[in-house]
């Protein structure tokens, strides 16, 4: 419970702090100026090539921020991403589905390779370096720290559980929080469509 308030206090001043710059019109679905939630990163997906946000210009991205050793929420919200595209069916295939790795030491690409396909042949998993990672969650103002109190190698990371509906532009649409079901992801994204 701890980490879902530290993730829902993150968000809101996240919101809060995108209000102030962009002003309400980004909640009612028009938006003015730059985007305050998305931005340019470099990673290198399960395959090992070099994306960019550019990589994914001209489809919808459903981007989730998580790690392949969480044992709760990531796996949870990426099943319900995988549910949420087969509702929608052929035109799902406009929609990127991504794991960008809050844990790059242990999601290597080989790691992400092995996991993403659990969760449907398009899901990309993203990994890179610490400072890379980094920047990409400051560009979607997602929290993410290492827990206190595991190993070397068996440790948790508190983070941000939000999914992210970003247009073909690149543009932040709107956000799910992992408590939204399939079918009213599902239902957001075809009215976007
Ligand atoms: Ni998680």
């Amino acid at each position: 419970m701890l980490l879902v308030a530290f993730a829902a206090t993150a968000f809101v001043l996240a919101l809060l702090i995108a209000r102030l710059v962009v002003g309400p019109s980004l909640f009612g679905g028009a938006q003015i100026g730059m985007p305050v939630i998305g931005g340019p990163f470099q990673l290198t997906d399960h395959q090992g090539r070099t994306v960019t946000e550019a990589s994914f210009r001209g489809r919808f991205t459903l981007i989730y921020f998580g790690f392949t050793f969480c044992p709760d929420f990531c796996p949870t919200s990426l099943q319900i991403m995988a549910d949420a595209l087969d509702q929608i069916g052929p035109a799902a295939q406009r929609v990127q589905p991504i794991l960008i790795t809050v844990d790059p030491e242990r999601d290597t690409v080989e790691q992400l390779a092995a996991y993403v396909p659990s969760f449907g042949p398009n899901m990309i998993g993203l990994t890179g370096t610490m400072e890379q990672i980094s920047a990409a969650a400051r560009a979607y103002r997602v929290y993410f720290k290492k827990a206190d109190g595991g190993s070397a190698t068996d440790y948790g990371v508190d983070h941000s559980s939000i999914i992210y509906l970003m247009g073909p532009d690149g543009r932040f649409i709107t956000h799910f929080t992992h408590q939204a079901t399939a079918e009213q992801i599902a239902a957001a994204i075809k009215r976007n469509l």
